[in-house]
């Protein structure tokens, strides 16, 4: 019997996840919130079981070949979590400190790996703001603060690691293109924290048959990238570093000492293939929800600080006078509740469509009961700084929980 792949029963494993589900089809949070479903689990019963930290793992070994030849890299390496991909490929590539490593002030990898870089790589971060407000370039970013040569004051760059997509926006491979090749020429290496890359793919308008050509065009200028597969596409675990063989040998020897080998992986390999098997088409779609909310929100005078450009959306609703506390608990107090727990507002495959438009319904509810008490959307200016802004910097939550 061909079993559906999305489908949640209480068959496997109880009632308890079928209600689990449907608080899942109302949470913004993130996209790894997402449940296994039932045939998910059951394609591990299919897998092998042999050791994979002996290597003995033919199931978690075909994954990782898999992912390598869709990224058009040598070799990969399960682990997991994109945490640790990314902290294996910086580690295995960064051999004798004193150096640096040039990121964005946003990157997962500096500011939500715990200080990961300094603790495992002895690498200072160079942390970027990009001029344009959007993604770092060349010309107005990295060029003039990139350290080069051997001044024995600094800490020479020696990776360039970007994020794409990061905060849900996707970096023009233009520009990563520049980027690479000018690195090459000052003998720099680049990284890609891509746990999301897939999303790009998607919104690229990749199919499971042209996603091997779109990803390693994605992953070309890299010499390493760190993909997720327990984000957008619903894995319960596991990460995929990609890259030169002789790299990935050395990450393998780093994550025994991480304490990341993983024996019998077959089990949870076999439900990250049927992940990306399964659901990288659904990424699409959860990209539409995401534009539908930010469309709706944008009409009502939410401010919207990162567009939709993939899966997420980043709102401030200051501008209707509303705390973000305030629509987070009125969400959470609606009889079919709505979570979410920050500015971030994340889509996913298995949200329902009625979710995204329960909330937008909520914001005009509670808009319209801020003009009933006399309030009028105007924004003033405060010392040349908006309302907004100001009001901004007050609202502790308005940043919490951005990336997770
Ligand atoms: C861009 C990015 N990179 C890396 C990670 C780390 O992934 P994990 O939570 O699996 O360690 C995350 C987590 O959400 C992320 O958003």
């Amino acid at each position: 019997m061909i079993m559906d792949p999305y489908a949640i029963t209480a068959n496997v494993g109880g009632q308890a996840n079928v209600e689990k589900l449907k608080a899942v089809q109302r949470d913004f949070r993130t996209d790894t919130i997402t449940i296994p479903s039932d045939a998910m689990l059951q394609v591990g019963m299919q897998a092998t079981r042999g050791d994979d930290v002996y290597n003995e793992c033919a199931t978690t070994a075909a994954l990782e070949a898999r992912v390598a030849k869709l990224c058009g890299k040598e070799a990969g390496l399960f682990v997991v979590s994109g945490t640790m991909s990314n902290q294996l490929g910086l580690r295995a590539w960064l051999t004798q400190p004193p150096h640096s490593v040039l990121l964005d002030f946003r990157s997962h990898v500096f500011q939500y790996e715990a200080g990961g870089l300094a603790f495992h790589s002895q690498a200072s971060p160079l942390p970027l703001k990009p001029w344009n407000g959007h993604h770092l370039t060349w010309d107005d970013d990295i060029a003039d603060d990139l350290i080069l040569g051997d001044n024995i004051h600094c800490a020479s760059t020696k990776i360039i690691c970007l994020e794409n997509t990061l905060n849900g926006t996707i970096f023009p491979q233009d520009e990563i293109v520049k980027i690479s090749k000018k690195a090459k020429e000052e003998g720099l290496i680049m990284h890609c924290d891509g746990a999301r890359l897939w999303n790009v793919a998607a919104e690229k308008g990749a199919t499971m048959e042209t996603l091997p050509e779109v990803m390693k065009e994605l992953c070309d200028p890299f010499d390493s990238v760190s993909v997720c597969l327990s984000k957008g596409l619903g894995a319960p675990i596991g990460s995929v570093l990609v890259g030169p063989a002789a790299l990935i040998k050395k990450a393998i020897h780093f994550r025994k000492l991480f304490g990341g080998g993983i024996r019998q992986s077959g089990a949870i390999a076999a439900a990250a293939d049927f992940a990306l098997t399964h659901n990288f088409e659904r990424l699409r779609d959860s990209h539409k929800l995401a534009k539908r909310l930010s469309a709706g929100l944008k009409e009502l005078g939410v401010q919207i600080l990162y567009e939709a450009e993939t899966c997420m959306v980043f709102v401030n609703f200051l501008p209707l006078n509303l705390p973000m506390n305030a629509v987070i608990a009125r969400a959470a107090a609606l009889p079919n509740p709505i979570a979410f727990n920050g500015a971030r507002l994340v889509c996913h495959y298995q949200l329902d469509p009625q979710a995204v438009e329960d909330f937008i319904e909520l914001v005009r509810v509670m808009k319209d009961e801020e003009v009933s008490k006399g309030w009028v959307p105007e924004i003033p200016r405060v010392n040349g700084a908006t309302e907004i802004t100001r009001l901004r910097g007050r609202d502790k939550n308005y940043n919490t929980a951005i990336k997770h």
